[in-house]
């Protein structure tokens, strides 16, 4: 494939193999070895580099960003990111406040603080929450983020976004959905990248080739998202971080939720589409969607369908989804004032769900009108809890009610023990979730069960 993009300042026009990661083109080609190899699937930041598309810096882990999806972009690492021989404003401050001791992590923490202040942020413990540090701790490098706020911003972000170098259409990345949806059809042996924030592990840890790719990434009417009156169409292209900036007025439950998916590194490229179409019962957005009664679009050449989000899930690893027909959008309520999202699991930030629980309930003359209640992590599939909402309907909306629902989960649930969770937690924290949703609401407090393992 051959790719075109910026790199610290300097055109690369190379052919390259779908799945080459930018960290081995960096470390083995370039010999930037500036930017690091921790884990190698996208945990410890050690290989963040910012990636822009136009729209300003972001971090991304360069361990499971595959060269194609950099085609047009601007990519700069440590070694870019002072001017003329003088540092970046983070790298100083990194250095007055002592903020590395042996300094493997901190390239990566320096490229995810060059993007947030490149963002005007000042959640430092979000935009940092992707970088792990076994020596420092975080509380100097916290501080060096704060005593970066409001420099002034260095001259390479005006002119990488002058320079980006115009790409012609290429068949590996399709730049419309027709394009898309056409060349699928035609060929559908092929595997879709979005983000990769999946596909990356399969060639890193799993050690897979994929011949035949097409990259999502510059559909840019895959990524719009569409605001109407009573709803909202998000394409599948849109990253986890897109939905959550759309969503913190409208669904500030949900959009909270989406603020513990990963890291902002995985934010920044996981979309929307991989995170339904991957079909994993762990995923934090189909539980959402689920209890918000959303609707899935698929597309198969010029062919398109439309299911309830629910039926998508089949069953576990199978999902309603033919050869070639990829998920195009989804369309969900522009509100839901009653929705609740709590994601459980054993860190706060970058980890995956144990278990998580959205509510999305009407209560009219204090009387429970509908239910909708959706976990992931209880079963093979994200599912709906349909014997506790029905127990829930048409009954007085109290405590009592909801205490009286609690033994209906273990009717529709027989979770699983694993890694994350017993399944005797899982199904008494899924009860306990319930209780809580209620005292949000009421804006009370209420006893929990008891957490026996
Ligand atoms: C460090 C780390 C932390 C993570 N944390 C979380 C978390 O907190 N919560 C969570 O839910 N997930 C998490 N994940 C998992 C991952 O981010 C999600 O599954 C993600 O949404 C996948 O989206 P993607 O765009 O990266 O998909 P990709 O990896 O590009 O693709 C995933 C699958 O979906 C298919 N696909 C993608 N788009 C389409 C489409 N439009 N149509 C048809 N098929 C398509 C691909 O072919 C592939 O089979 C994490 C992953 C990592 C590496
Ligand atoms: S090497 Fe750990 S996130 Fe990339
Ligand atoms: S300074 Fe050593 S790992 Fe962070």
């Amino acid at each position: 494939m051959e790719i075109a993009f910026l790199l610290n300042g300097e055109t690369i026009r190379l052919g390259s193999s779908p799945t080459r990661t930018l960290l081995d083109y960096l470390r083995e080609d370039r010999r930037l070895t500036g930017t690091k190899e921790g884990c190698n699937e996208g945990d410890c930041g050690a290989c963040t580099v910012t990636v822009d598309d136009g729209s300003g810096p972001k971090a991304m882990n360069a361990c499971i960003l595959f060269l194609p999806q950099l085609h047009g972009k601007s990519v700069r690492t440590v070694e870019g990111f002072g001017g003329a021989g003088a540092n970046h404003p983070v790298q100083d401050a990194l250095v007055r406040l002592h903020g590395s001791q042996c300094g493997f992590c901190t390239p990566g923490f320096v490229a995810s603080m060059v993007a947030g202040h490149a963002q005007g942020r000042t959640d430092h413990d979000d935009v940092l929450a992707g970088n792990l540090c076994r020596c420092t701790g975080d509380a100097p490098i916290v501080r060096a983020a704060e005593a970066t706020e409001g420099a002034p911003l260095p001259g390479w972000i005006a002119a990488d976004q002058a320079a980006r170098p115009a790409t012609d259409p290429a068949p590996f990345a399709p730049e419309t959905v027709d394009e898309l949806a056409r060349w699928y059809a035609a060929n559908p042996d092929a595997t879709l990248v979005a983000g990769a924030t999946d596909i990356g592990l399969w060639v890193t840890k799993g050690l897979r080739d994929l011949p035949k790719v097409a990259f999502l990434n510059r559909c840019r009417d895959l990524q719009e998202i569409v605001v109407g009156a009573d709803s909202i169409r998000v394409g599948a292209g849109v990253t986890v971080n897109a939905l959550r900036a759309a969503l913190t007025d409208l669904m500030p439950s949900y959009a909270g939720m989406l603020r513990r998916y990963g890291s902002e590194q995985v934010r920044n490229a996981a979309t929307i589409g991989g995170n339904i179409a991957n079909g994993s019962p762990i995923g934090d957005n189909p539980p959402a969607l689920i209890a918000l009664g959303a609707t899935l679009h698929l597309r198969h050449g010029q062919k398109r369908r439309h299911l309830p989000i629910e039926q998508f899930f089949i069953d576990y690893g199978k999902q309603d989804r033919a050869p070639g027909e990829l998920v195009e959008a989804i369309t969900m309520p522009r509100t839901a004032p009653m929705l609740r999202c709590y994601k459980l699991s054993k860190r706060f930030d970058q980890d995956i769900s144990a278990v998580c629980g959205c509510f999305n309930l009407h209560v009219e003359g204090g009387k429970v009108t509908s239910a909708r209640i959706a976990f992931g992590g209880m079963a093979g599939t994200p599912r709906r809890a349909a014997n506790v909402e029905a127990s829930l309907v048409g009954k007085e909306w109290t405590e009592a009610t909801v205490r009286a629902a609690l033994p209906a989960f273990a009717q529709d649930f027989t979770p699983m023990s694993d890694m994350r969770a017993s399944a005797a937690y899982r199904l008494q924290t899924a009860q306990n979730l319930l209780l809580r949703y209620f005292a949000d609401l009421a804006g009370t407090e209420t006893s929990v069960l008891e957490v026996q393992a």
